[in-house]
């Protein structure tokens, strides 16, 4: 079976990793990585390949920046071109980024078959630009694999037949586990952060990159203002992303000298940090995962999530965009017993073991 496995994000990253490791064990399976470059600085790319064990990606397509449509299309141009020169049986896409919806598109016009996997997430916002990528991808994928029970539900009603939806669980957290297991004192030591962690022992832990929250003046300082709070209380470590950043030094934003910035951090690094906060404040969609398997506290700085499991049986909490709901959420990030969250089901780093044995049963 010849496979290629794509990412471009760095979300994704985590997400193939597995996948691919556990390829490796197959000897019927040729599987190649691709990576389209939607990310490309060495802090956003590759230093995730160093972190997670992966080899170079066999393909890189240079992609880079741009409006959605430039870099979805320049993405879909170079892919089809490999598509046509490696002929795959499949592809395989993970998440929700501009790279994900474009390789899938490329693939089923080619009619190659696509394995979507975190299939059936529905945040049920349109504003958001991962919903439209999601939406797309699966309305023609052949594989739906899904991370919880909403997803199947959320195909489901959109019509998708049940024996094309696998409930194999969260290849994000299959990496988490593999990487909390590597993560050894000696090395961490190492880290750059590592001082900063020892000073505090009680500290919060910050990313922030959605463009709802962060490419608004309006939006960005009333949560800046929450965040310049909650520092009164609790020092706050914060890696900013390129697009964060660049919106800061735009807006002229002014934050406490109590939440201290870092440029991007790699997979390890981060994980280093955040795995002994007292709170995670985020609006990524993987660390409300990450957390939720670890136990840590999480304040989502959202409206809304595709993810509820992580509310509804973990350590989550939806916290909106206003001032005043992210401190009542971070008190009560704090003041809950950690003792009441569950992990969910199937979130057991199995998750890439049982797409390759589904993929294998069917013989594409
Ligand atoms: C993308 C994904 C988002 C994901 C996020 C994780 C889409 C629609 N969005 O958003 O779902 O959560 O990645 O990081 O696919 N930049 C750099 N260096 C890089 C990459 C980007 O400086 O390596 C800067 C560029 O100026 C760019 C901006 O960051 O314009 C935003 O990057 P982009 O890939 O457009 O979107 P993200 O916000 O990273």
């Amino acid at each position: 079976m010849k496979v290629l496995l794509s990412a471009g994000a760095r979300p994704n990253f985590m997400k193939i990793a597995p996948i691919y490791r556990e390829a490796l064990k197959h000897r019927q399976v040729q599987c190649k990585i691709v990576h389209t470059g939607q990310h490309y600085d060495y802090d956003m790319s590759e230093a995730f390949f160093e972190d997670l064990e992966m080899p170079r990606p066999d393909f890189f397509l240079n992609a880079g920046s741009g409006t959605h449509a430039v870099q979805t299309a320049k993405i879909m141009v170079t892919f089809e071109e490999l598509c046509r020169n490696e002929k795959p049986d499949l592809i395989i896409v993970v998440g929700d980024v501009n790279s994900t919806l474009a390789c899938s598109v490329v693939a089923k016009k080619l009619l190659i078959k696509v394995a979507h996997v975190e299939a059936g997430l529905r945040s049920f916002d349109l504003a958001m630009p991962e919903e439209i990528n999601r939406m797309v991808t699966d309305a023609i994928s052949d594989f739906f694999f899904v991370t919880e029970e909403s997803g199947a539900a959320n195909l489901i009603r959109e019509g998708k037949p049940k024996n094309h939806i696998h409930f194999v669980g969260n290849v994000m957290i299959d990496n988490l586990f593999y990487q909390v297991a590597t993560l050894n004192g000696d090395m961490s030591e190492h880290f750059p952060t590592a001082k900063i962690k020892k000073k505090f022992k009680n500290y919060a832990f910050l990313t922030l990159h959605r463009p709802s929250n962060v490419d608004k003046r309006s939006e960005f300082t009333e949560i800046s203002d929450a965040l310049n709070s909650i520092a009164e209380e609790m020092p706050i470590l914060f890696p900013v992303h390129p697009r964060t950043k660049k919106r800061m030094d735009e807006f002229n934003l002014k934050l406490s000298k109590n939440i201290f910035l870092f440029s991007p951090l790699g997979f390890k690094e981060s994980l280093f940090i955040w795995k002994d906060a007292k709170v995670v404040m985020t609006d990524s969609g993987g660390l409300q995962e990450e957390t939720t398997a670890l136990g840590i506290p999480c304040v989502t700085i959202r409206e809304n999530t595709e993810r509820p499991i992580t509310i509804d049986m973990g350590t989550n909490i939806l916290a909106g965009t206003k001032k005043e709901s992210i401190l009542e959420a971070f008190e009560k990030a704090l003041s809950r017993p950690r003792n009441r969250f569950k992990v969910p089901p199937k979130w057991d780093g199995k998750a890439a073991e049982r797409i390759w044995k589904i993929l294998l049963e069917k013989q594409i």
